[in-house]
């Protein structure tokens, strides 16, 4: 006897298979730690807040603040645990039957497939072409089948690190007004492109971002969602009551009260990028591709031979070789000049 919902019987648990290497360059995290930058005002907010109690002031001062950042207003909000948070409460709450799907474009974020599994919401997707474009057409017809509920565009696009061009997004946006279109923003501030400003043109918008990258803060779990107030009204249902811990808030609102700080480190994050462009392309048997976000996607020949040396020299990267188009490619997320040089140093030593 399956003592659990029988569509979860086959499906698998998320895995979490993180190596543990002195140069950690595979999971997009900033090689910024936010604690060492704004531990005097979270311990200033420590001192007003009231772990006893469910409710904290500073949730409204959060709210206004987050708002103020991205440009919206508190009702178009709801923050929570990370991107990923809001990606399991919007596929909950859009999620109508067993045969419901989620629409998107592969290869893309490893963890559209997770949180569809555990939610039960079916995802099909539609591969990018080999230069990381795709045939709008076809996709407008996988929308309009019956059970599509929801439309995932992650931009700029992880793993391959492009943009998706705007007016293909916003026809995508304007020909599926029943069905809810979610931009996942998580790269926002190195591509500088967001579609806030859409939200109160399109109520199927949905947005989310995160602390985890351009605010160093992956540890912390913070992110939120951006729709019409009417959609946050809607998804509010499937989230738990206090889901943010008021200790997460703190830093977050620390973090937020400093963001200044963490927005220049960002610009120095897209010249690295660019610089590292630059050198993995004087590299012949390097294919590298342009990059809008804190990563580089490359394609090397031998790429599970690199994989293994840069292992073996302490610098985890991510192998997505397996993927179809990204066939033979690593993807490598970038740091600060001393730590990108150590890459490159050890990549021009495999001989390259
Ligand atoms: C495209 C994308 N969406 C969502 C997430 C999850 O972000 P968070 O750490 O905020 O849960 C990631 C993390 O790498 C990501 O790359």
């Amino acid at each position: 006897m399956y003592l659990f919902r029988r569509d979860l019987k086959n499906k698998h648990q998320v895995e979490i298979n993180v190596p543990h290497l002195k140069y950690m360059m595979c999971l997009n995290e900033s090689c910024l730690n936010p604690y060492q930058k704004v531990q005097a005002e979270f311990l200033e907010i420590m001192k007003h807040i009231n772990l006893n109690r469910y409710h904290s002031s500073i949730t409204a001062e959060l709210y206004q603040e987050i708002a103020c950042y991205a440009g919206t207003q508190k009702d178009h909000l709801i923050l929570g645990n990370g991107a990923d948070e809001m990606l399991y409460y919007l596929f909950t709450a859009v999620r109508d039957n067993r045969n419901s799907f989620a629409l998107s474009l592969s290869p893309s974020y490893f963890d559209y497939q997770s949180y569809c599994d555990a939610t039960g919401l079916q995802l099909k997707n539609l591969s990018f072409r080999k230069d990381f474009s795709f045939d709008i057409d076809c996709f407008m017809q996988l929308a309009h089948e019956p059970d599509c509920r929801l439309i995932i565009l992650c931009n700029p696009n992880n793993p391959t690190g492009n943009l998706l061009p705007k007016q293909v997004i916003i026809r995508i946006i304007e020909e599926n007004p029943d069905i809810l279109v979610l931009i996942d923003e998580t790269y926002f501030e190195f591509s500088g492109i967001t579609f806030v400003d859409d939200i109160s043109k399109y109520n199927n918008l949905v947005i989310i971002r995160t602390f985890s990258k351009a605010f160093s803060a992956a540890g912390l779990r913070f992110g939120f969602l951006i729709s019409a107030p009417e959609n946050i009204k809607e998804i509010k249902k499937v989230v738990t009551a206090f889901n943010l811990s008021i200790l997460t808030q703190a830093m977050a609102l620390a973090i937020i009260r400093h963001k200044q700080l963490f927005l220049d480190y960002n610009q120095m994050i897209i010249r690295e990028r660019e610089k590292m462009y630059y050198k993995l392309k004087t590299m012949s048997q390097i294919q590298v591709f342009k990059s809008s976000t804190n990563f580089l996607l490359f394609r090397y020949k031998d790429y599970i031979d690199l994989f293994s040396y840069l292992k073996e020299n302490e610098i985890a990267v991510r192998n997505v070789g397996n993927e179809g188009i990204l066939q033979n490619c690593l993807r490598v997320s970038i740091a600060d000049e001393i730590l990108n040089g150590i890459f490159i140093k050890t990549v021009s030593e495999f001989g390259l």
